[in-house]
C-alpha cells in the first residue's frame, strides 16, 4: 500500500501540509508509507474541455507543456490519495481543482482509472469556508468510485499563519482518525 498527499497550498510548510503530514506520520505508523506532493512546486493549468483525453484513450492529457501527468501518474500508483486545501474565498483553490478536474476527466476518460482506491479530503481555513471546500473535493471522490472512510468530525480546521492549525487539537485529531480509519480499512481489505 502507498498513500499520496497532495497539498494544494500554494504557501509551502503552511497548514494544509502540516495536516496533510500528520496523516502521513499515521499512515506510516500504520504500516503505509507514503508521499507529499506540493502543487506550491508545480505548474498545473485548468482542463480546457478540448475532449482530446476521451478520444485518445491513452492515459494522457492534451495539455503537455505543465506537471500534470508526473502528478497524474503518481496518483495511479498510490492506492490511497488524500487531498488538501485551504479556503480561498469559500472554496477549494484552483491549483487543486486543476489538478482533481483534469485528473478526473482523464481517469473517466479510460475507465475509471481511481476505482475503489482509497482517501478523502482535508480543508483548512483562518475562519469560515472548511466545510463548503471539504463537500467540493468529496465530489471529486464519489463521482470517481473512490471510498472515503469518515472520521470524528469533518476533516476540517482552523488556522491562519502558517503552522497555527496546529492549535485547533480537534481539528487535528479529527484529520488522525481519519488517517487511521484509512489504515484499519486497509488492513481489512487486505
Ligand atoms: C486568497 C485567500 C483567500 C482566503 N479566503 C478565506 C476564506 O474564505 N475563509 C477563511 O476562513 N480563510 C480564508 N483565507 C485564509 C486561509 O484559508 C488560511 O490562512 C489557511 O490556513 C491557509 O492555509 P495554508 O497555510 O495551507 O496555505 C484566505 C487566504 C487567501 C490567501
Amino acid at each position: 500500500m502507498k498513500a499520496l498527499a497532495i497539498c494544494g497550498s500554494p504557501r509551502r510548510e503552511g497548514n494544509t501540509e502540516f495536516l496533510l503530514k500528520r496523516a502521513l506520520q499515521v499512515l506510516e505508523k500504520g504500516g503505509i508509507s507514503g508521499e507529499l506532493v506540493r502543487l506550491a512546486e508545480r505548474r498545473i493549468e485548468p482542463c480546457t474541455a478540448c475532449g482530446i483525453c476521451r478520444e485518445r484513450k491513452d492515459r494522457t492529457c492534451s495539455i503537455e507543456h505543465d506537471d500534470f501527468h508526473e502528478v497524474f501518474e503518481q496518483m495511479q500508483a498510490a492506492d490511497i490519495i488524500i487531498t488538501g486545501s485551504p479556503v480561498y474565498f469559500g472554496s477549494a483553490t484552483p491549483q487543486i481543482m486543476a489538478l482533481l478536474d483534469r485528473a478526473g476527466y482523464v481517469s473517466r476518460a479510460n475507465g475509471n482509472l481511481f476505482s475503489r482506491k482509497l482517501g478523502g479530503p482535508v480543508a483548512v481555513a483562518r475562519r469560515a469556508g472548511q466545510n463548503f471546500t471539504f463537500g467540493q473535493m468529496l465530489y471529486w471522490y464519489l463521482i470517481n468510485d473512490m471510498v472515503v472512510p469518515g472520521s470524528s468530525y469533518w476533516n476540517v480546521a482552523f488556522g491562519a499563519g502558517p503552522g497555527d492549525v496546529e492549535q485547533d487539537d480537534e481539528g487535528v485529531r479529527t484529520v488522525e482518525r481519519f488517517a487511521e480509519n484509512l489504515v484499519w480499512l486497509a488492513q481489512a481489505l487486505g
